[in-house]
């Protein structure tokens, strides 16, 4: 199994360009079973997540090509399976976003049950009063759910939580479905609008994406596209934080800054200088970090899978920072391995209180997921002695060369087998 081993290491500089965004490119690949044309997609990152994305579409009978440099060829015209199997599912829930797709192409979807996982939960309720809001039977047995329906209806559905799957997943399937579908507190993250624009391509009609109301006109086919999937925001906040904890000075390239603005307004707070340039970002960090408080919310609020790395930053920033997960209930397990190097954390219920130390130690570490990882190359990058961090798959589902890009920043980063 491999290990990813971490040094005390000096400021970090240079430049490092982001990846496609993992969170864009999954729907995306999900959405591309609605097409009988070619799709092509481009800036895919290479990720585990996506390797098992290409797989499901496979299964489900779409030519999948990939190549040298994130571009990804899909057709499935002739997709003739429904069901995708407890295998690929538990590799990676996100698959489940192929429900919609199948729903609509196909009228009916089968996948495994999605069960909880390190960060909660993660109910699917509201992806299933969708599909029934646009006429679709549900049936759950033996650890699967199914979705049918004669044929898809346009409908009004509010969800309860703006939830980023359930509205990726209902403006999939009623994007084939007839006649309007109004979807309300709908999620409003970059990568929905990315979705929608990739859907409205293909030749979808899809109005108010990035607002918290969608209005999804259906058609009766939809066809090919060539897409270029927008940068990774959470990536590009992972760095950011990189430079602010190792007082380092750094370009990011290939960020839009609108879709971070927390991440810099935060960082801003903490005393880091932060230059805005067109599609890069440079970060100063500065010796004497101030403390933060963050909340995270639903876009545009501070997001969730930032939490950990700031959490990471604030263990050696000198004073007190409180930080509370609104989103997910049990998004804290980094926490127990970021006191395992020192760190000074107390949890009440949804919010964590960080004392800041003044130097972390390393431990041997484990990524509990995907952010945690990340959260505790952050944290080795400026504790004493070598941290190694286990269960690393966790961070390859996710950050597409996260090791060798720091590493070109001088970080003293390597993977070992
Ligand atoms: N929720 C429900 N019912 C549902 C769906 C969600 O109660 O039917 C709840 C969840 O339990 C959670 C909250 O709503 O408490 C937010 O979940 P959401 O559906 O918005 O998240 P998701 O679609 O499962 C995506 C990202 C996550 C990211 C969240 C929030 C993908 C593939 N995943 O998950 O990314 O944290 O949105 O922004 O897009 C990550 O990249 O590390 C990651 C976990």
């Amino acid at each position: 199994m491999s290990k990813i081993v971490v040094e005390k290491s000096p400021p970090l500089k240079g430049t490092v360009r982001v990846s496609g965004a993992k969170n864009s490119a999954l729907p995306i690949l999900a959405a591309s079973l609605l097409g009988t044309e070619d799709i092509v997609l481009e800036d895919v990152p290479n990720l585990k997540d996506v390797d098992v994305f290409c797989e499901v579409l496979s299964l489900l009978g779409a030519k999948v090509n990939r190549y040298d440099g994130g571009k990804i060829v899909i057709n499935s015209a002739n997709i003739d399976k429904y069901e995708n199997p407890y295998e690929l599912m538990s590799k990676m829930r996100a698959s489940f976003l192929v429900m919609g797709p199948l729903l609509a192409r196909l009228k009916h979807a089968k996948t495994s049950m999605p069960g909880g996982c390190a960060i909660g939960t993660r109910p699917i309720d509201l992806h299933l009063k969708g599909f029934k809001a646009l006429g679709a039977d549900i049936d759950v047995e033996h650890g699967y759910v199914g979705a049918s329906a004669e044929k898809l209806v346009g409908d009004r559905i509010y969800l309860d939580f703006p939830s980023v799957g359930a509205t990726e997943n209902i403006m999939m399937a009623a994007a084939l479905a007839e006649g309007e579908t109004v979807l309300d507190n709908a999620a409003m993250e970059p990568e929905i609008v990315d979705l929608a624009n990739f859907l409205s391509k293909m030749g979808a009609d899809i109005k108010g994406a990035g607002t918290s109301s969608i209005r999804i006109r259906g058609v009766e086919k939809l066809g090919g596209a060539v897409h270029s999937v927008i940068p990774d925001r959470i990536e590009a906040g992972t760095y950011m934080v990189a430079s602010a904890i190792t007082g380092g000075d750094i370009i990011i390239e290939n960020v839009i800054p609108s879709h971070i603005k927390p991440a810099i307004a935060k960082l801003r707070e903490t005393g880091c200088e932060i230059w805005e340039n067109g599609d890069k970002i440079r970060v100063i960090g500065n010796k004497q970090l101030k403390p933060i408080d963050i909340k995270t919310l639903p876009y545009p609020g501070f997001p969730t899978d930032l939490q950990a790395q700031f959490m990471a930053l604030m263990t050696v920033t000198e004073g007190t920072s409180v930080i509370i997960e609104t989103v997910f209930e049990n998004r804290f397990m980094h926490v127990d391995e970021l006191k395992r190097m020192g760190a000074n954390i107390k949890i009440d219920g949804r919010s964590a209180i960080v004392q800041g130390v003044e130097t972390l130690a390393s431990a041997p570490v484990k990524a509990t997921d995907l952010r945690a990882g990340a959260a505790l190359i952050l944290a080795g990058l400026v504790a004493d002695g070598n941290t190694v961090i286990d269960n690393i798959y966790h961070i390859d589902r996710g950050y597409d060369g996260i090791e060798k890009k720091l590493a070109t920043l001088g970080a003293k980063i390597s993977r070992i087998e």
